[in-house]
Parts: structure tokens; sequence; C-alpha cells
């Protein structure tokens, strides 16, 4: 896979996912507000890339500083953390990342100021390579509950495109064909920004992992038809009892699946799990442009002009919903992740 995020002669380097399937493309970011601007705009989305991407952001702006007085660098780097940590709401791996660059520099107290820069690029370049690690024992781990020949929906992208690389979702997938099992992955097309129809169709078919895409209004008369086995999809926070916000449609699929009795998993690193939120209630979901609804991927205009649109990008899927939560530790009920991660 083409890295979705990475450091290229002192720049931060992102692949344009909106230019994704039709054309490959990449944003060289020489200063951090072009980092906080493709994070903005979607051209990197996903919630383990956004946190991956934030920290490499980080880095960058810090080594944009160009003075020598301690006091003027600590505001400069917070004034860069705030810009980074301003760009989206839902995700949680975007603060947790911001927090741990924190932690770095609060580390470095009395360091010289190039010292500390080096640092902290070292510290960003650590959170990347983690990320793909952390995605393989994830994967690894959730490939256990796949089963040679079973049919897996998924929805949104959780994938290499996702991450740092090898994702969540599609990390399972991925170890599940690695281990020789013949799966295969039903796409929705996830409206209103068409991730799955345009990046996790893209990135399977790269893979040669057998992939259908469907609409997203498709996916019940799939189930009843007995042709999915289980669902397995990521999440942008995971509340401390287990609730789940993931991409908008994601509830629906999990009201499906219960429905229809279909397994349905949530796959995501412990950096999405946040304990100090504590039910669904409390995530707050991210309201984006209305032109998003009322065309599709910057085509035509669909709606008749001026009609009111809600656009929300995530929904919360409650904990009564979720089979089992597979992280890098195992996988585990959603009603144990404060025994397990609190
Ligand atoms: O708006 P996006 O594309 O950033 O939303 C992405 C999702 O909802 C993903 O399912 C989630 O971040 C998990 S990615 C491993």
């Amino acid at each position: 896979m083409i890295p979705t995020v990475e450091w290229r002669d002192g720049q931060v380097r992102i692949l344009d996912q909106t230019a994704l399937p039709g054309t490959v493309q990449f944003v060289d970011c020489v200063e951090y507000e072009a980092v906080v601007e493709a994070i903005r705009t979607l051209k990197v989305r996903g919630a383990p890339a956004i946190g991956v991407t934030a920290a490499l952001g980080i880095a960058l702006g810090a080594g944009q500083f160009q003075g020598t007085d301690p006091a003027a660098f600590q505001s400069w780097f917070i004034q860069v953390c705030d810009r980074l940590a301003s760009t989206r709401p839902t995700a949680v791996n975007l603060f947790w990342a911001v927090e741990r660059m924190k932690a770095v520099f609060a580390g470095e107290a009395g360091t010289p100021i190039a010292g500390i820069q080096a640092r902290l690029r070292e510290a960003a370049q650590a959170i990347l390579e983690e990320d793909v690690r952390i995605n393989h024992e994830l994967g690894r781990h959730g490939a256990q509950m796949i089963r040679d020949g079973d049919h897996i929906l998924t929805h949104c992208n959780a994938g290499a495109l996702a991450t740092a690389g090898y994702g969540t979702a599609l990390g399972v997938v991925r170890a599940a064909w690695e281990d020789g099992k013949y799966i295969r992955v039903f796409a929705d097309e996830t409206r209103p920004v068409l991730q799955g129809a345009r990046l996790t169709a893209w990135e399977l078919q790269q893979d040669g992992i057998p992939v259908t895409l469907i609409t997203d209004n498709m996916a019940g008369a799939l189930m009843k038809q007995g042709k999915v086995h289980c669902c397995v999809v990521g999440a942008d926070r995971i509340a401390a009892n287990g609730d789940v916000a993931n991409k908008i449609g994601t509830y629906s699929v999990a009201v499906l699946a219960k429905a229809h009795g279909i397994p349905f998993y949530v796959a995501a690193p412990a950096s999405t799990i946040d304990m100090r939120t504590l039910t669904g209630e409390g995530i707050p979901i991210e309201e984006r442009h209305p032109l998003e609804v009322t065309q599709v991927h910057g085509g035509p205009t669909i709606a008749p002009e001026g009609v009111e649109v809600w656009n929300p990008a995530f929904d919360v899927t409650p904990a009564k919903y979720i089979t089992g939560i597979m992280t890098e530790r195992g996988v585990f009920s959603p009603k144990d992740l404060a025994k397990h991660f609190g």
C-alpha cells in the first residue's frame, strides 16, 4: 500500500484521499497549517490516521520555530497543538496524539530548542510506526473471530488508508486472508462522503481481496438473504460503557445485524477508547457542510436549491448492539472495557 502519511525530506507527505480512487496524488506540507487544512478537508481521514498526522504536524510546526527564547518556543508549540486539535472533534485519537506530543515536550524541559525539535520528530515517527504494529496485533486477534468462507460487511473505511498502515477493521480482514481464509467483504458505499466506495473497495481491490460494493440501503436485504456472516467496523471514539462513535450509518448496520442475529464487531486500537467519556451521549459529533449531501462527491446538485440539510459525520452505536471490541490486546465484550482499559 502507498503510505497514508509519512515524513519525507523534512516535510509531511499526505496521500490525498479526496482524489481516490481516480488519481493518486500527494499533498507535501512544508508548514503545519497545511497539515491542519489537510485534516479538515478530509485529504487524510480515519481516526488513527488523523492522530498520526496530527503528531507529524506538531513536529513539523515545532520545527518551524526559529527563535532562541524557550518561553516563546513553548507558546508557539502550544499554539501549534491547539490548531491541530481544532481540526475535527470526534476521533479521540487526535487528542490522544496531541497529549502524547505535549508530554514529550514537557519531558524535555531544559533541553536546547534544536534538541526538543529533533525529539518531537522522533516521537511523531514512533507514533506512526507503533500504529502499524498495533494494527497487525489487532488484526491477529480479530481474525480469530472470522471463519473460512465468511462474508464480512463493513461500513466506511477502516483500512490502511484510515491508519498509518494495514488498517483496523480491514486489518482483521487482511489477517484472516493471510491465514488462508477465503472471505469476501461487502463494502457499504457510505454516503455522503463515499469512503466505502472510493477507499475500501479500492484498497481491497489493490490487495486482491474479494470485495462487493453495495449502497448503504442494500445491507438489510443482503442480511435477510443470509449473505452476511459478520460485520466488522472501525471506531472514532469508544466510551467507557462500550458505546461506539463511528461513521454515520454504523448504527443502522448494528441494528440490522442484531435483528438478523449476525455478530457485530468493532475493531479499534486502545487509543480509540476514551475512559474519560462515560457514555456515547458525551461524544461530540461533527456536523459537516450541506454540500456533502446535496452533491455526490462534488458532482451536480441533486437536491432543490436552498433545502435544509442535516449532515452529522458520525453516529453512536449503543454497546448492547456490539458483540465484541477487537483491540491489540484481544477481543473484549463492550461491557468489560473498564476492567481492561480503565
Ligand atoms: O470522516 P472519516 O472518514 O474520518 O470517518 C472515518 C470513520 O468513521 C472510520 O470508520 C473510523 O475513523 C475508524 S478508522 C480505522
